[in-house]
């Protein structure tokens, strides 16, 4: 079959963000949009002959378009083989599963997580590494650079795959396998959690209520929750993928996850409530009533990792993203094993993790995951939550409460203010940096400023240097407040807000961490004229 190279313009927009290339479909419709980008991921990799190459997405609005265009676009560069999810359809994690399970040189997620998705939503695309993990810095800066010089791409003229039907398809030299991504990942759950006792659980009477949100994990949940665990057939919710999400923005918070929400406050809740993300590597924890902060979520899962299965033997190290609480960091401590502080997005927590330094990673942003996989892995989470439930035979809130109680409460809140215009959110972080030299020192209420910088971290494996990830605050009490713009948005500038401070007193546990974090949520306002420079009076999400 022969390869057509096609002449093609450099497009100047190609920058990966936090997790990938993310657009407004509308943008990668344009002509050879996509096409770049893929032809940019392929040069800046050397593709040996044999090379397997996993393909899947999270199902949104031109998923199967572009699984199509980028078929034919590996066949044209080389690769002997791609193993592609059924109806171009894998999880972020069940993907990084599928690259480490058959040795793949790297995989290509369509994805672009929890920003909505439809005609008028967001598209992504993204690289995985042979370890699973999203590209490194350097792998992604190299595709932005090739990406502004590009000048062709390669093709080949080919019919498209029926992607619904399992086997191998001739693509010119090249196999293309459809693969049963959902029995790869369930598998490798099996592998790691006590599905014995997780099912006694479900048979004794206990309720869940988990919401697919319309995305990726619907099979998922149904095959590990309903089939292998004998969950009832109402315990999942929405959970048929769509490719808008049925119109709802499929991000598992307080507030995007409103249906959820309402069940698990409502009268006669379940005893454990959980949802994931568009692409299925973001979760939320609720019990009857009560909300699992993500960074407690992390500190809770390590102090009870030895429960499962999986990690009975213990846990190397823990990693956590900076604005993430210092919870893990206490438990940590106590384990006596290392925690490290690394900058925001999950493709920071894969050299860790080759290194064998770490087993479990977490985000404050409903991300936790451990060396499974090279990704955070939303259905992981559930599974581990049920793991505990089940060994420990308690309430979500009295096992949070209990974790409390122990190691105190990093009382925790993130506040995000969306769509601001690019100007306003650009001055609040030009405003706070210029402030930082004679913040020190100075007192608001009960805090004392003790130090103010802009985070940077150096990869203790490569060496590596990221700068500029963020403003921090720190008071001489261990609080901190944290600012950063988003990168994962398309539309204007997201600003977000992290607050933390430590409260070891038991008779507070109890209280909303909006009412404790009160006075620092007010020194954020003060410091950034939040409310003159962005006409804003509250958050667009609290988490
Ligand atoms: C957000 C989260 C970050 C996460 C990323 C991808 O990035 O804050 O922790 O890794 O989504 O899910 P941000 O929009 O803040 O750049
Ligand atoms: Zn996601």
């Amino acid at each position: 079959m022969p390869v057509l190279t096609i002449a093609t313009q450099p497009f100047n927009d190609q920058k990966p963000g936090t997790s990938g290339l993310r657009k407004r479909v509308t943008t990668f419709q344009q002509a050879h949009y996509l096409e770049n980008f893929v032809q940019a991921i392929f040069n800046s990799i050397t593709i040996p002959a044999n090379a397997t190459l996993v393909l899947g997405g999270d199902g949104r609005f031109y998923n199967r378009e572009a699984i199509q265009t980028i078929l034919k676009m590996a066949a044209a560069n080389g690769f002997a083989r791609v193993l592609v999810g059924q109806n171009g359809i894998l999880s972020t994690p069940a993907c990084s599963c599928v690259i480490r399970k058959y040795q793949a040189l790297g995989g290509i997620v369509l994805s672009a997580s929890h920003n909505p998705g439809g005609a008028d939503g967001d598209f992504g695309i993204k690289y995985n590494q042979a370890n699973g993990g999203p590209a490194s810095e350097t792998v992604t800066d190299a595709i932005y650079a090739i990406s502004k010089t590009l000048t062709h791409y390669q093709t080949v003229a080919a019919p498209d795959i029926a992607l619904e039907v399992l086997g191998d398809y001739a693509m010119g030299e090249m196999v293309v396998t459809v693969i049963d991504g959902v029995a790869d990942y369930a598998d490798l759950m099996e592998s790691l959690f006590d599905f014995g006792a997780i099912r006694a659980l479900f048979a004794s009477g206990f309720r869940m209520q988990f919401d697919a949100m319309h995305a990726v994990t619907g099979p998922y949940a149904r095959e590990i929750f309903i089939r292998r665990l004998g969950a009832s057939a109402a315990s999942v919710m929405n959970a048929v993928p769509l490719p808008d999400f049925g119109g709802g923005h499929p991000d598992p918070n307080l507030t995007y996850a409103h249906d959820l929400v309402a069940i698990m406050y409502g009268d006669n809740a379940p005893d454990f409530g959980a949802a994931s993300d568009g692409d299925g590597d973001r979760n939320m924890i609720l019990g009857k009533h009560f909300f699992v902060n993500p960074s407690d979520s992390l500190a809770l899962i390590a102090a009870n990792a030895t429960l499962a299965p999986g990690y009975k033997a213990g846990i190397a190290g823990i990693a956590r993203s900076m604005p993430t609480s210092a919870a893990a960091d206490r438990v940590a401590a106590a384990l006596g094993i290392p925690c490290f502080e690394t900058p925001t997005g999950w493709k920071f927590f894969g050299n860790l993790m080759d290194a064998g330094k770490v087993t479990l990673c977490g985000e404050e942003s409903f991300g936790t995951s451990s060396s499974h996989v090279r990704e955070k892995d939303g259905l992981w989470a559930v599974l581990f939550w049920l793991n505990i439930l089940a060994a420990r035979q308690q309430s979500v809130e009295a096992i949070v409460m209990d974790h409390w109680a122990k190691f105190g409460r990093n009382v925790y809140s993130r506040h995000d203010y969306e769509g601001l215009p690019n100007d306003a959110a650009n001055g609040v972080m030009t405003l706070l940096k210029a402030s930082f030299a004679s913040l020190v020192g100075k007192q608001f209420g009960k805090y004392t400023v003790a130090l103010c910088d802009d985070f940077s971290y150096t990869d203790p494996i490569d060496g590596s240097v990221s700068t500029g990830q963020g403003l921090r605050i720190l008071f001489t009490d261990g609080s901190r407040i944290v600012f950063r713009l988003s990168g994962t948005g398309t539309e204007g500038a997201t600003l977000r807000i992290y607050l933390e401070a430590f409260d070891a007193d038991i008779r507070r546990h109890g209280l909303d961490a909006q009412v404790l974090l009160a006075e620092l949520i007010a020194i954020a306002a003060q410091l950034t004229e939040l409310r003159s420079r962005t006409g804003r009076i509250a958050p667009t999400v609290i988490t």
